[in-house]
């Protein structure tokens, strides 16, 4: 089954051809990150207009990299949640319109899952149940979450930020440090100088939830460390002060550092506790190699990391889970409606008589 996959949650345009849930035959990205690097954030209505701009000629980019048609295409996927509303907006209609004109099946993929799902894709073994339960984690810009994972499209959410996502604290302190947006790439390059006990930031600590994530304190530990106690330079917008390129370097290090320890903690004691065979780990920040190294060492069950490619946001993981979803639960209702703000929920069985394949 060949499934053709649309993203556009945020800012990267993106486009694949997977069949059978692994096999990539074409996966196009294109980053808006140039656009937005000058407001230091991604602005929504910017991010609509160029996944518009950009999306129809993609496909069409796409289906001759994976040397076919549309006629070729069995099912049509995009992501319906969550993300930005105009964003999401664009490739869901954009694939319910293709879908319903070439007479194919329709379903929607909750992005977080696809993060969740996309180490399976580059795993070398073909049985999933060996590596089940498993502990499911999400590090991205948005997002920073655990679940148990019995099955595949079965999730029970335990452990998630109380504050910022763990990419928007990269993001943030890269913006202190003066660094482009998105800022993680640049911060972990940064640490590579850097000495990493410098500064000695802690990740917070919520005594009613200790295995909760919480990371906007430690981004103010960073500020203060740059500023001092002058809360007139921070109010003043602080913005990105100019520092000599080893403190950036030990900064970048010691803030980098201090998340790595807290992930490594939280995450062994709960595949521990929850007695998992394998920890999945997906999103944007699951592409820093530090951190790879560090809890590939350190965490009591083996990792699953997706390859760089689809560590970020990209098509394939959506075609990729499509299929799966689709044998389990049946195409969307073509009245699926974009869903900004979700949790992670677990698959169920399609009415029938209200899917896109009837
Ligand atoms: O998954 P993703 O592409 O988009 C969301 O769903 O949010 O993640 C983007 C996030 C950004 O915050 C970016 O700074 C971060 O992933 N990121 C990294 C690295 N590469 C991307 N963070 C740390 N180290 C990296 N190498
Ligand atoms: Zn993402």
């Amino acid at each position: 089954m060949k499934v053709l996959g649309i993203e556009t949650s945020c800012d990267e345009t993106a486009v694949a051809i997977v069949e059978n849930g692994r096999l990539i035959h074409a996966n196009i990205i294109a980053s808006q990150s140039d656009l937005h690097a000058i407001y230091g954030g991604v602005v929504p209505e910017l991010a609509s207009r160029r996944h518009s701009e950009l999306l129809l000629p993609m496909i069409d980019q796409a289906l001759k990299a994976g040397n076919c048609e549309l006629s070729d295409i069995d099912l049509v996927a995009a992501t319906y949640a969550p993300g930005l509303m105009g964003a999401l907006l664009v490739g869901l209609q954009t694939a319910k319109s293709l879908a319903m004109a070439s007479n194919k099946p329709f379903i929607g993929i909750n992005h977080i899952e696809a993060h969740l799902f996309s180490p399976w894709m580059n795993h070398p073994t073909n049985v999933m149940e060996d590596l089940l339960p498993a502990l499911g984690v999400v590090i991205s810009g948005g997002h920073t979450l655990v679940v148990y994972m019995k099955a595949l499209g079965h999730y029970e959410l335990i452990s998630h930020s109380l504050d910022d996502a763990i990419g928007e604290a990269f993001d943030k302190v890269a913006v202190m440090l003066g660094l482009p947006y998105p800022g993680g790439p640049h911060i972990e390059k940064l640490a590579l100088e850097g000495n990493p006990k410098a500064y000695t930031f802690k990740a917070p600590h919520v005594k009613k939830f200790p295995w909760h994530f919480s990371y906007s304190g430690l981004k103010t530990q960073v500020l203060y460390a740059i500023h001092g106690q002058n809360l007139e330079e921070i109010s003043s917008g602080g913005g990105a002060k100019v520092l000599p390129f080893q403190q950036k370097c030990d900064l970048a290090a010691s803030f980098q550092e201090t998340v790595i320890q807290d992930l490594s903690h939280k995450l062994s004691h709960l595949a521990l506790e929850h007695s998992a065979c394998s920890v999945w780990v997906g999103g944007g920040v699951s592409a820093n190699q530090t951190l790879r190294n560090h809890l590939d060492k350190t965490l009591p069950v083996p990792i699953l990391w997706p390859s760089r490619e689809l560590s970020v946001d990209n098509g394939a993981m959506i075609a990729g889970l499509a299929f799966y979803q689709y044998q389990h639960a049946g195409a969307s209702p073509w009245t699926l409606p974009v869903t900004p703000r979700t949790a992670l929920g677990s698959w169920k069985l399609a009415d029938a008589t209200h899917t896109s394949s009837t």
